[in-house]
């Protein structure tokens, strides 16, 4: 093997990498090597991998324990691996609007490894925005605003029985989830464990408020940093190819997969990252259930 090359694909995060083959059981020097691309770029690509769902598993617990989706069933054979599907005849998309992978979990998932096997002839492309970026655009006097704040998460919005991901996604194994949402609270800024580097962590499709606000109160300042973090400037675009591979830190990227291929199908597998168990990764350790 030639060895890992990698060239950033936008300013603010991404990058490609070529020269490594994620089927095989890669050296322990090879897996640090992708790590730090990961945590330095923030989302990694590769292309044409012929990965098997073990194959996948295998790739993914090499940085962590792989987490089962409490309201997306599994693979039958592979609990761990959630397949995203969009059939001809969906209208919406699974990942269509702009999140962070299991915000709404007490200590949520520190990445996504997703992985195309079928796609739409054109279209059906990933933007990815650095959190961390946009956290540095802000103004001294309101990231030191945002430091101080916590925010409440839930899943109710997508996974409750009226949610947008089980009313609309039949394609998707989407469980019944009325009663069984937790909320929790997260810091709005969180600090990344191996680079010391803040990244905002609130996001569209899980924050409802920040800790101790109303919803009403919180809502002009969410509304105001969804539309910041959304900036162009901070995002990158991948268009995917058959094979291709994504690896996301969800501590500091939202992402949005759109929804731009009516008619046509779309196939996906992702693998979850969790944190190790009692290890300084713990993303979040101020996480505690809401009250309110
Ligand atoms: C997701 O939100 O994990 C799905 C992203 C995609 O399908 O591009």
């Amino acid at each position: 093997m030639a060895g890992l090359r990698i060239h950033k694909v936008a300013g603010a995060l991404g990058a490609e990498l070529s020269g490594v083959d994620l089927s095989q059981t890669l050296p322990d020097s090879l897996i640090a090597e992708i790590r730090q691309a990961f945590i330095e770029h923030q989302v990694i690509f590769f292309r044409d991998q012929a990965l098997s769902p073990d194959q996948q598993v295998a790739f993914g617990r090499r940085f962590g324990p792989l987490n089962i989706h409490p309201y997306v069933a599994g693979m039958d054979e592979h609990p761990e691996v959630m397949e995203i599907v969009k059939e001809p005849s969906d209208r919406t998309n699974f990942g269509g609007g702009w999140h962070s992978d299991m915000s709404f979990l007490e200590t949520p998932a520190i990445g996504s490894i997703l992985h195309a096997i079928e796609l739409p002839d054109w279209g059906g492309d990933t933007l990815f925005s650095s959190q961390a970026v946009a956290y540095e655009a802000l103004t001294p006097a309101l990231r030191a605003t945002l430091d101080t704040l916590n925010a409440v998460h839930s899943a109710g919005r997508e996974y409750s029985a009226s949610g947008h991901s089980a009313q609309k996604r039949a394609s998707m194994k989407v469980v019944e989830a009325e009663g069984a949402v937790g909320e929790y609270i997260h810091p709005v800024v969180l600090t990344h464990p191996e680079t010391g580097r803040k990244a905002l962590y609130v996001n569209p499709a899980f924050t409802t408020k920040f800790e101790g606000w109303s919803k009403r109160e919180s809502k002009p300042l969410l509304d105001f940093l969804f539309e910041h973090c959304r900036s162009e400037a901070f995002t990158c675009r991948f268009q995917w190819s058959p094979g291709a591979v994504a690896f996301w830190d969800n501590r500091s990227v939202w992402h949005y997969a759109l929804n731009d291929y009516p008619g046509q199908r779309r196939h996906m597998r992702r693998v979850t990252v969790d944190p190790m168990p009692a290890n300084s990764m713990d993303p979040v350790p101020h996480a505690q259930l809401a009250k309110a």
